[in-house]
């Protein structure tokens, strides 16, 4: 019969303390991994990224940078494509919410509509970091940071390089806009931006502005209409490269040359546009960067760390002629 070994009461006595210091080291752990409202406490971080969706060649590059930049940088994400829907985005939040996560980022579909579920992640102690998109709550204390670009520049920039080309023409110069998704940053930015630097010189005017949802099917499909209903078109200002790639379909297909007979302005320098920009089919773009990857994680590990973060960071873009897209495409990596 084997015989139970029996504990000598020193040893017994070290048993009953390791227990309670198992114990409380556990509730302590406990404690702080509740603390702040929810988030765990064990070094690793997590990420919740509610990404817009892939409608664009920018978009797929973004989503690229942001999970190679979290594997780089030890994050772990949890990634979620809303489709350009607003409900799915704040049903992916809430479930990060529940979930626990470290940092919620997200790039937000549209600007309004966000007040309730970032104060459910505020209240649950869950830091928020916009990325690409802002929103328009006016309590800014909903979020840590806004990383992204400058839209309204580079409605500017788009428009200004349109001003100067056009500064000899003494008659009407007719053009027609391609709009991102309605109620979007980037879309209701550029418009205003492009508004205020033609509104430099009287005979450019907008004769035609509609959304393509910043696809190049949306593209091609508004270009097909604008180029039915009006018989003098100019030029095409398009909020992103997609639209604009859709939209010369359209202007061939009706017999006219890209980039002759009608002026494109584009944004974003994504590689299939600066070539249409380098062939001559486009003839400026205004550059809007999706590599933001490596800044948000950088970010998150602030903000879980308890740092201070700017409220405002703003990536460095730069404009493109055909010259310039020449040069700039053997290097292009998106
Ligand atoms: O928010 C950035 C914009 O969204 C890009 O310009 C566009 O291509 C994308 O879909």
């Amino acid at each position: 019969m084997g015989k139970m070994r029996t504990q000598s009461a020193p040893w017994r006595a070290a048993a009953v303390l390791a227990s309670v210091l198992l114990v409380g080291g556990v509730a302590a752990c406990g404690n702080s991994d509740t603390g702040g409202g929810g988030t765990k406490d064990d070094g690793k971080i997590t990420m919740g990224f509610s990404q817009v969706g892939a409608e664009s060649g920018w978009r797929t590059a973004n989503t690229i940078s942001i999970k190679e930049a979290a594997t780089a940088a030890g994050i772990e994400l949890k990634f979620d494509d809303a489709q350009q829907k607003q409900e799915n985005q704040i049903k992916a939040i809430r479930n990060y919410i529940q979930q626990k996560v470290d940092v919620i980022a997200f790039s937000p579909v549209v600007e309004s509509g966000w007040d309730t579920v970032l104060k459910e992640a505020k209240d649950a102690g869950i830091p928020v970091i916009l990325t690409d998109r802002s929103v328009d709550s006016a309590d800014k204390s909903l979020y840590k940071t806004f990383l992204g670009s400058d839209f309204v520049k580079e409605g500017k920039l788009a428009g200004e390089w349109l001003v100067e080309q056009k500064k000899t023409a003494s008659g009407p110069v007719n053009i027609v806009e391609l709009q991102g998704s309605t109620g979007a940053a980037p879309a209701n930015d550029r418009k205003k931006g492009f508004a205020e630097a033609i509104a430099a010189n009287p005979n450019l005017k907008v004769i035609a502005s509609q959304t393509g949802d910043f696809t190049r099917a949306g593209g091609k499909q508004v270009m097909e209409q604008f180029l039915k209903a009006n018989p003098k078109i100019d030029v095409l200002f398009a909020h992103n490269d997609d639209m604009g790639l859709g939209a010369l379909e359209a202007i061939t297909a009706a017999g006219k040359v890209p980039g002759k007979d009608i002026t494109i302005i584009t944004i974003d320098a994504v590689k299939d546009g600066m070539q249409a920009l380098a062939d001559g089919k486009f003839n400026f773009i205004a550059e809007c960067s999706p590599l933001l990857g490596p800044q948000l994680m950088d970010l998150a590990k602030k903000v879980k760390a308890g740092e201070e973060v700017p409220a405002r960071i703003e990536t460095e873009e730069t404009t493109f002629t055909t010259e310039q897209a020449k040069e700039a495409l053997p290097n292009r990596k998106y």
